[in-house]
């Protein structure tokens, strides 16, 4: 339970959670951290707290630095309960000086724990709090991702604490980037990004343009989630630039869903078509894949091709749930299909394909249906459709050079 020095006097204080494996609908099968910092100055601040079942976690690390009693400053930069769940208990025992979170953290902070005698300051961007050598300067983030969000940057540390943007959902011994395999580490970070915050992507731009415009040096961003970024803070934020302009490479998924695998064999052939021109493809089965896995995947994908056989007059629930769960995300600039076999009704495919018009993703073709079991005849339109999207995937990303020529079957 000791802490970590990851900065003169400035300490990670937070806690490790090894077991969680579902947030919000989100596969956190590699766990999470819940972090914490502290600034030992003149003054001393506290920034976030932790879950509430790791409040122990907490105070273990903050006792092998000091009395908690003698912090002066807790700084909330986020009031979901993940990381102010031990709030009150914290507030308890530390019985701070002041309490500085933004405006709509205090108002949810009053309305949450409802207390009308913690001593809470309201900041806003711009607004800073003297530590003695050093300061604590505010930056509000409204809706990345709730509305009381907010960065806490200490220019003479040039540190930004970032509350969960440039978080990843990963548990690990190791505190920093360079300890940790760095594919690994963008993998969940994209993975985070695509499940929490691509809906929040104009924003983002906006904030990394604001940014930019304050000037603000940045050698360090120690986010609320996972591993701090010590190493190359610009790798991450370079990575914000591109996922929050929906930039996409030349990549497909076929997503589907199967009863008695005719679909899954429709899946396949759309595939062959895909691939044979020399597109990336994936063959991503709902029974097998959690939904956030395939969101980690739709980030920077181009095409984006649905299946599911009918049933009850619909697709089949997992199929609901991914286009459901992608639909509150907000991807765009992607091509799509859809597709499925069916014995009477095959309501599926146009279902599919109404849902992906009212999310404004463009539809390459009208839905696909086979009735009954498929052979290789009848697979045919599964085979042109797939070199349809994966030429129109090519006309996007890949140079002529790149292209495989497709001539038929
Ligand atoms: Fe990690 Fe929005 O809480």
């Amino acid at each position: 339970m000791k802490p970590v020095e990851i900065k003169d006097n400035i300490y990670w204080v937070g806690a490790v959670d090894w077991n969680i494996r579902d947030f919000h609908g989100y596969s956190t099968y590699k766990g999470t951290t819940y972090n914490a910092y502290l600034a030992k100055d003149e003054k001393v601040a506290l920034f976030d707290t932790v879950k509430k079942p790791f409040y122990s976690d907490l105070l273990h690390r903050l006792h092998n630095i000091m009395n908690p009693s003698e912090i002066d400053y807790l700084v909330v930069n986020h009031m979901e309960m993940d990381h102010s769940g031990s709030l009150k208990k914290v507030v308890e025992t530390i019985k701070p000086e002041k309490i500085y979170t933004s405006v709509m953290g205090a108002k949810s902070m009053a309305a949450h724990y409802k207390v009308d005698n913690w001593p809470i300051e309201a900041v806003k961007t711009g607004d800073s709090l003297s530590l003695g050598r050093r300061s604590v300067h505010f930056l509000e983030t409204r809706m990345i991702h709730w509305p009381d969000s907010m960065f806490s940057y200490i220019p003479e540390e040039k540190l930004l604490i970032s509350s969960d943007g440039f978080g990843q959902h990963w548990a690990t011994s190791e505190r920093f980037d360079d300890e940790v395999d760095n594919g690994e580490l963008m993998r969940q970070a994209a993975k985070y990004y695509a499940n929490i915050l691509l809906l929040f992507s104009p924003m983002i731009q906006k904030l990394l343009e604001k940014v930019g415009e304050m000037g603000l040096e940045i050698d360090m961003i120690a986010p609320d989630h996972g591993l701090i970024w010590r190493k190359n803070p610009g790798q991450i934020i370079q990575a914000y630039q591109t996922w929050s302009q929906q930039k996409t490479t030349a990549k497909a998924l076929v997503i589907y869903d199967t009863m008695w695998h005719s679909t899954e064999t429709m899946a396949k052939a759309i595939y062959d078509g895909i691939s044979d021109t020399g597109v990336s493809v994936q063959l991503m089965n709902l029974a097998c894949t959690h939904r956030s896995d395939v969101l980690t995947e739709v980030l920077d994908a181009k095409a984006l091709v649905f299946g599911s056989p009918t049933l009850n007059n619909g697709m089949l629930p997992r199929m609901a749930d991914l286009l459901h769960y992608l639909r509150g995300l907000k991807p765009a600039d992607k091509i799509c299909a859809t597709f499925g076999s069916y014995g009477w009704s095959g309501e599926a495919p146009k279902l599919m394909a109404a849902q992906l018009e009212d999310m404004k993703l463009s539809l390459i073709e009208e839905p696909l249906r086979l009735q009954w079991v498929p052979d290789h005849e009848s697979l045919k339109p599964c085979r042109e459709l797939g070199t349809k999207i994966g030429q129109a995937v090519a006309d996007a990303h890949l140079p002529a050079s790149c292209r495989a020529i497709y001539c038929g079957d």
